[in-house]
């Protein structure tokens, strides 16, 4: 295999140029949103210099319109695994799809039935569901954590599975601290009890290979922004499920689950979002190029991951050396295979709102708060105290970039690149 070529990779990125203070800016807010290649920056501009029209025209542009937004599904599929790009359905964002399609589900589920939400998630899969049970009488379970680890304890998912649960929401990694959950056992464990699954791959889906059929979930969902597209949601959901809910759509639609006019120019940045996954697969000794659009994905999420885990475990063994700094979530190396290179973090004595603006400061990018994983950080009783500092490394981040930041933290830490800080904003940004 050939080594990471990250300065290739990050040529194509023009906002990784962005200079604060004369210097590079050094992005780690990925887990809020990543940035975008200039493929993607293109292709949305070229929909709009040649497709741009309302689709189902006998019309050149609605015809190339049309096209490209059926492009934007198939590829959607190769990403996500799906068997067909029916089973791909756009929307503004993760959030919107879920609260869309939590009232398909929940029409087909009677009063008392159950739904099991679990406490690490991002609010997106949970105030969902809370919100469809508060109007149809349905009963919210939780599944909690492992303090230790602040991993899913799947014992307390065994005890709250029975035979009135409908469905089981989960995420397949925190956004908050990086814990990838066991996605395939759980869907295993679901449908054991005849409950379907809704799984939250948009932590995952920047970090990992997806496969939708491999791990058998009934939905996933994810949203293009976090994995170098615009922001655009997809919703997978498996075919004859889709087919039978009964949907909430205009009458003349033909789609049953895209409701109104999508946003096409986002959906060709789409499919150039899956291409720039692709072409990492082939540009980094994985796949040929004439192999299909999956193969090469998933080459490419493969090579990302490898690279991602070495510049994560020098992170983490640049964190081990700042005195009053505590780390959440895995710290166990042996495991880190259980993580996504995000890591949430305190520092004694300093707010997190405080060090991520020293940060800023610095022209480093991380975000602080609870990022709306809301249940996880009160469980961790850190709501008060402005939840963590939040470093979330990505494919086009480097190990100069990460010993730049690890050297502002130590400072930091040590009082001296906080001059101010604890002067500062304490509350939290509630932000992603
Ligand atoms: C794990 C996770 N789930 C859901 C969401 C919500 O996604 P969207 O902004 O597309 O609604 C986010 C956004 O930060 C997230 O990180």
């Amino acid at each position: 295999m050939t080594a990471f070529d990250v300065e290739t990779l990050r040529r194509q990125f023009p906002a990784l140029a962005i200079q604060d203070g004369g210097r590079p800016v050094a992005l780690f807010d990925g887990p809020g949103g990543t940035q975008v290649p200039q493929s993607v920056i293109d292709a949305i501009g070229d929909y709009y210099r040649t497709s741009n029209a309302n689709h189902d025209g006998p019309f050149l542009t609605s015809r190339r319109s049309d096209a490209s937004v059926h492009e934007a599904h198939q590829a959607m599929a190769d990403m996500l695994g799906a068997a067909s790009p029916d089973e791909i359905k756009f929307g503004a964002n993760m959030t919107s799809l879920t609260f869309h399609v939590s009232r398909s589900i929940g029409a087909t589920m009677e009063p008392g039935d159950e739904i099991v939400v679990s406490i690490l998630d991002h609010e997106g899969n949970v105030g969902p569901w809370k919100a469809i049970a508060a109007d149809r009488g349905f009963v919210i379970r939780t599944i909690d954590i492992r303090e230790s680890d602040v991993t899913l304890d799947l014992t307390t998912l065994d005890a709250v599975l029975n035979e009135r649960t409908k469905l089981v929401a989960v995420g397949w990694a925190s956004n908050a601290v990086g814990t990838i959950n066991p996605v395939a056992e759980i869907v295993r464990r679901a449908h054991a009890v005849g409950a379907w699954t809704y799984i939250d791959a948009v932590h995952a889906a920047p970090h990992l290979p997806i496969d939708v059929q491999a791990i058998g979930t009934d939905f996933l969902a994810c949203s293009t922004y976090k994995f170098f597209g615009p922001h655009v949601g997809v919703l997978y959901g498996r075919g004859e499920i889709l087919d039978a809910l009964p949907a909430y759509k205009l009458r003349p639609a033909s789609d049953r689950f895209e409701t109104g006019t999508g946003n096409f120019e986002g959906l060709a940045g789409v499919t150039a979002a899956v291409e720039y996954l692709a072409d990492v697969g082939v540009a980094n000794g994985g796949a040929r190029p004439d192999r299909s659009r999956r193969e090469r994905v998933l080459d490419g999420m493969g090579a990302i991951r490898n690279y991602e885990l070495e510049l994560y475990r020098r992170l983490a063994d640049g964190l081990a050396t700042i005195p009053g700094l505590t780390l959440y979530g895995i710290t166990d190396r042996a495991r880190f295979d259980e993580r996504t290179p995000t890591a949430a973090l305190t520092l004694d004595g300093i707010a997190p709102r405080a060090v991520a603006a020293a940060l800023g400061d610095e022209g480093i990018a991380v975000w602080d708060g609870d990022f709306y994983a809301t249940g996880l950080i009160e469980r961790l009783g850190l709501a008060e105290s402005g939840g963590v500092v939040r470093i979330g490394l990505t494919h086009y981040n480097t190990a100069a970039e990460v010993d730049r930041l690890v050297d502002a933290l130590g400072r930091i830490a040590a009082g001296a690149g906080a001059a101010g800080a604890s002067s500062r904003a304490t509350a939290a940004a509630s932000a992603h």
